[in-house]
């Protein structure tokens, strides 16, 4: 029995019509973070949503007690760091290859109330986020090529959390460890297995032909399952 994690909806895959009602039924069904991706067309090829969306969905998120975690996938996040506070993000989550001053970034969204997260693009060596993880409240470990929803899960992605993990507890870190990209009812047994702690998925939630709280309640019951042995 793998150990209990929490499920972030990512938004991205989500129906924009019908945005609220979307989150809501995720919030219901016991969500425990919502995952709002930013892209800025510069550190990714697609453009997603801005810190309007942010504030549309902040009410919602902390009514029903859920965190809003908001992935940052733009050049220079320092720009926009005080911006995405004030809309009501809880987590604020960078890319270690968008700025040359990740700790003083880090530094700063934690002076603005929200928890630092810190990311890295699947071929981006492990090594390169070391020396922030003491100032990380979250370690987000990308497991497609950001940008996109929907792509393959990168098969290397639970040996980079279980290291990853290692890490965290040689520190005595209590930081959350996501992971995002490709997360479906397949591998979220061996991922939580691994060492992850937050689960983030969008298209194995909003588009998996079923109710959104049922694949809520789905991918965490997964993932609170043993591994299939090879
Ligand atoms: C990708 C984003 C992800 C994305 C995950 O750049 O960071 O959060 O929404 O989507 P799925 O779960 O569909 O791979
Ligand atoms: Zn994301």
């Amino acid at each position: 029995m793998a150990h209990p994690v929490k499920i972030a909806p990512s938004i991205l895959a989500a129906d924009f019509l019908r945005l609220g009602d979307q989150v809501s039924e995720a919030l219901q069904a016991g969500a425990d973070f919502i995952h709002v991706d930013i892209m800025d067309g510069q550190f990714v090829p697609n453009i997603s949503v801005g810190p309007v969306v942010v504030e549309a969905l902040a009410p919602m998120v902390h009514k029903a007690g859920a965190v809003l975690d908001v992935h940052l996938m733009i050049e220079e996040p320092e720009r926009f760091v005080p911006r995405f506070a004030l809309a009501g993000a809880d987590i604020i989550t960078i890319q270690v290859e968008a700025t040359k001053d990740v700790l003083g970034t880090l530094k700063q969204i934690r002076v603005h109330k929200a928890r630092s997260g810190l990311t890295l693009r699947p071929k981006t060596p492990l090594l390169s986020i070391q020396a922030g993880i003491p100032f990380a409240d979250v370690v987000l470990v990308m497991s497609v090529e950001p940008g996109f929803g929907g792509q393959a899960f990168l098969p290397e992605s639970p040996a980079r959390v279980h290291r990853i993990r290692e890490w965290l507890d040689a520190a005595g870190s209590k930081a959350e460890l996501e992971v995002d990209g490709g997360v479906s009812v397949k591998n979220a047994s061996l991922l939580a297995e691994a060492g992850a702690s937050v689960l983030v998925a969008g298209v194995s939630i909003f588009r998996a032909n079923i109710p959104v709280a049922d694949a809520v309640r789905g991918l965490r019951a997964a993932a609170e399952s043993s591994p299939e042995k090879p």
